[in-house]
């Protein structure tokens, strides 16, 4: 079994799911993800925080009975969503005689989400505290992080914060968290923050600040691993949260009969010749490829100063793989300075006015979006060009991250 002790009987019990491809059908996930679960044993109660996702509840029930766990007087859920609360009704089941404890934007989205009544719940406000005999769990709500309902549950006298998904990843402990190197727990980080955070970055920041403050010993997060040096994940949310930007252009793109190709080329060649960093993808590389493409062109996104999407007309609008990162990146806000799109045409369309509303959210400043008809030609290239020096200008114009 997997069991991960944080202090004496307060454990980690959960199930890692190594072999899951995608996660919210979204983000590929190179490491795999966990579902973590943590058992909290006072003098005179014991509390159970968050359930697995329901693919994977034959893991934790096998888990707990190893472990012995008999007696659960508290099933904690710290948040709504399934991979943390799907379960919820299985340990119920389990554990009769257990009190559901939760906060009211839990219970509320609980009935809905799950059918369980509310009436069920002891409902716990910002700041109460649970009484285990001798260990006490603080309630901290941390309301769109990334959901309304996400909480935080602060264990007093061990300096434990279950910061529900806040400082998550998405890694299988049990294959991966014993050898593996601070950088790839960077990048499972990255990733993770770029589909599940980033959207909110007022609230992350905010956040974070009062993690700092609070200053934990040990921060437990649902997904992945366990912080037992706090330092090193809140010092990424930091860099992810703070104003300082690569001077970089992150390039997605889509190509029917290689004009657009043609356009990114061009693009990229000029952006190096300015000395401006870049990195291109072309989004359906492989026909089944377009969601893990984006995906990582998310992470990308993370700290990036500019982004341009190109793609082709397809009758009237844009390709329908620029359209989806549009309509990916305009829900993921990545917080870029600046904004492109840009493309070739067969004959007309409004492939371009189709992307500008479709990423209505993003706050960048935008370049006009330069449009092409046919294969360029060397005049074409030449606008081109311009279009990728108005953008290296703007980049460069930066602070430089390094210095
Ligand atoms: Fe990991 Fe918002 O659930």
């Amino acid at each position: 079994m997997s069991l991960q002790v944080l202090a004496p009987n307060v454990f980690e019990l959960g199930a890692s799911h190594r072999d899951r491809p995608m996660f919210d059908a979204l983000m590929p996930l190179e490491y795999g993800t966990s579902y973590n679960t943590y058992i909290v044993v006072g003098e005179t109660h014991t509390a159970l925080i968050d359930p697995v996702d329901p693919m994977k509840v034959d893991v934790l029930l096998r888990n707990l009975k190893e472990a012995g766990i008999e007696k659960v007087d508290y099933i904690i859920n710290l948040h709504t969503e399934q991979d943390h609360a799907g379960s919820t009704p299985v340990i119920m089941k389990l554990y009769p005689e257990a009190q559901l404890v939760a906060t009211k934007a839990v219970v509320d989205l609980m009935e809905t989400h799950l059918h369980i009544p509310r009436e069920q719940f002891r409902i716990m406000a910002a700041g109460e505290t649970l009484d285990l005999g001798g260990r006490t769990l603080e309630f901290r709500p941390i309301p769109f992080a990334h959901w309304p309902d996400n909480t935080m549950v602060y264990l007093v006298e061990e300096g434990i914060l279950f910061s529900s998904d806040l400082f998550g990843a998405h890694f299988a402990m049990e294959e991966n968290a014993y050898h593996t190197s601070s950088e790839v727990l960077a990048a499972a980080t990255r990733a993770y923050y770029a589909e599940i955070m980033m959207p909110y970055n007022v609230q992350v920041t905010k956040y974070t600040m009062q993690t700092r403050e609070l200053n934990p010993r040990i921060i437990a997060p649902a997904h992945g691993l366990i912080w037992y040096d706090p330092d090193f994940v809140l010092s990424l949310y930091e860099t992810y949260t703070g104003e300082r930007k690569r001077q970089n252009v992150i390039v997605g793109y889509v190509s029917m009969h290689d004009s657009t190709r043609v356009m990114v080329e061009t693009l990229a060649i000029q952006l190096a010749r300015r000395g401006v960093e870049y990195s291109v993808r072309n989004l359906v590389s492989k026909p089944a490829d377009l969601m893990v493409e984006t995906g990582h062109m998310s992470t990308e996104l993370v700290d990036a100063a500019a982004m341009v999407i190109a793609g082709p007309t397809v009758l009237t609008g844009p390709h329908p793989a620029a359209a989806y990162a549009a309509v990916l990146f305009n829900a993921l806000k990545p917080r870029v300075k600046y904004f492109g799109f840009m493309g070739s045409y067969g004959w007309g369309g409004k492939a371009a006015e189709t992307i500008e509303a479709l990423t209505s959210n993003l706050k960048a400043e935008r370049l006009s979006p330069l449009m092409i008809k046919g294969l360029p030609t060397e005049a074409d290239k030449e606008a081109i060009r311009a279009w990728a020096d108005e953008l290296a200008d703007k980049v460069l114009a930066l602070p430089d991250p390094l210095k």
